[in-house]
Formats: structure tokens, sequence, C-alpha cells
């Protein structure tokens, strides 16, 4: 399973990167607000630190097919590792369509049922996001969403990878992890709970407790 980051701050992404777990990033339009840049500034800082798809998501309020496919136009030619994310829509799929057969890869965002996620699949994107943690809040489960999704596609091998989203927590990245998901996006902050652990730290506390008795008898 590869991680990706789900931020727009880029700070926390060369943090992130410079780990050498992190191979890919998922932006989306409240994810850039929050850092009160324009999209172009952010997207084009990403993609000086990180090597690998770096999803960036067209305007909110465009709708119609011709003006995704314009808008998607723009953001896979900012750099080759750009991933155009789509909602998912009647117009987005459409759009979806057109795009894969010009080669400009897509990912198809705000899924919520699995057949969302085959449907996307089948129109040619390359990727499909399945959000957990959203579906957790409504007292739905999200995690039987994912692995629903992962089912469906191994038994047609269907090539879209999955991008587990919405994570909020290092369970969902296990469960992840266990189901064989292909990605997960995950917010810094839970990048930092999945390196901790608690028993680690005392670990460290007591060798180094210990060395320096030992280098001061
Ligand atoms: C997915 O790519 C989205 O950016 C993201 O995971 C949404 O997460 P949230 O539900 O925590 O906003």
């Amino acid at each position: 399973m590869k991680f990706f980051i789900d931020t727009a701050n880029v700070d926390d992404i060369k943090k992130a990167y410079d780990l050498g777990v992190i191979s890919g990033v998922t932006t989306n339009p409240s994810l850039i607000a929050k850092e009160g840049k324009n999209f172009n500034e952010v997207i084009n800082q990403i993609t000086s630190i990180v090597n690998g798809p770096i999803s960036g998501e067209i305007k909110a309020t465009t709708d119609k097919t011709e003006d995704i496919l314009n808008e998607a136009r723009k953001i896979s030619a900012i750099h080759p590792n750009m991933v155009v994310k789509i909602p998912m829509t009647k117009n987005g799929l459409k759009a979806v369509s057109i795009l894969s057969k010009e080669g400009i890869k897509t990912n198809v965002t705000l899924i919520f049922t699995p057949i969302q996620a085959l449907l996307a699949a089948s129109a040619g994107a390359n990727y499909v996001s399945p959000f957990i943690g959203r579906l957790d809040d409504i007292s739905n489960n999200g995690m039987k969403l994912v692995s629903d999704i992962v089912s469906i596609f191994n038994v047609y091998n269907i090539n879209s990878k999955i991008i587990a989203a919405s994570i909020r927590n290092p369970i969902h990245v296990l469960e992840c992890a266990k189901i064989g998901c292909d990605i997960v996006t995950v917010p810094y902050k839970v990048i930092c709970q999945l390196i901790k652990h608690p028993l680690t730290d005392e670990g460290i506390k007591k060798f180094k407790d210990d060395y320096l008795k030992s280098i001061n008898n």
C-alpha cells in the first residue's frame, strides 16, 4: 500500500516527503482555501517538492462537461505529475471518459458507494477516492465501502487505483492495509500518529538512561 499526503500545506508536505514514505499528494478546494494562496501557486510549490502523482481538483463552481474539460486540460498542463480530481457527477464522468482518451490522468472524488467507484473506473478514471471519515461521521461504515471496492475491483481486474480518503485515524490506515487498498491519503497529523508509540518512546528513554549510566561508571 502506498502513502499519499492529503493537504495543501507546503511545509507539511515537505516534512512528510523528507521521511521517505510519501509517494503522492491529494488536495481539494477546501484544503487549498485553508492555505490562503491561489491554486496555481500552491500546486507549483507542491510539484517542486514531490515527484509523484499530485491531485489538483477542478473549481467547485465548474460543473458543465465542457468547462470541466477546459479546466482539466489546464491543470494537467501544469506538470506531468498532475492528476485532475473531478467530483462524481454525470458531467464529471463524461469529462473523465474524454480526458482518458486524451491521456489526461483523473481521480474521481467524493465516492460514497461501491457502484460509483465502478462507474468511475468504467469511464476511465486512473484513481477513485472513497471517503471513509465522512461516512463514519454519519454513522455509516466507511471501511466497508473501501473493502467492497477492493473486492469488486479484484473480481474484474480493474486497473483504476483506489485512494482511501477522508482518513481520520491510524485504525483507518491499518484496516486499509489489511484489505489490500492501493493507496491511503493521510493528513500530516495522522502520519505523525502512525510513527509514534508510547513503548517506542519509553524504550528510547530507557536505552538513553542505561547508556548514560554506563559511561558515567
Ligand atoms: C480526498 O482526497 C480529500 O481531500 C480528503 O481526504 C477529504 O477528507 P475530509 O473528509 O477529512 O475533508
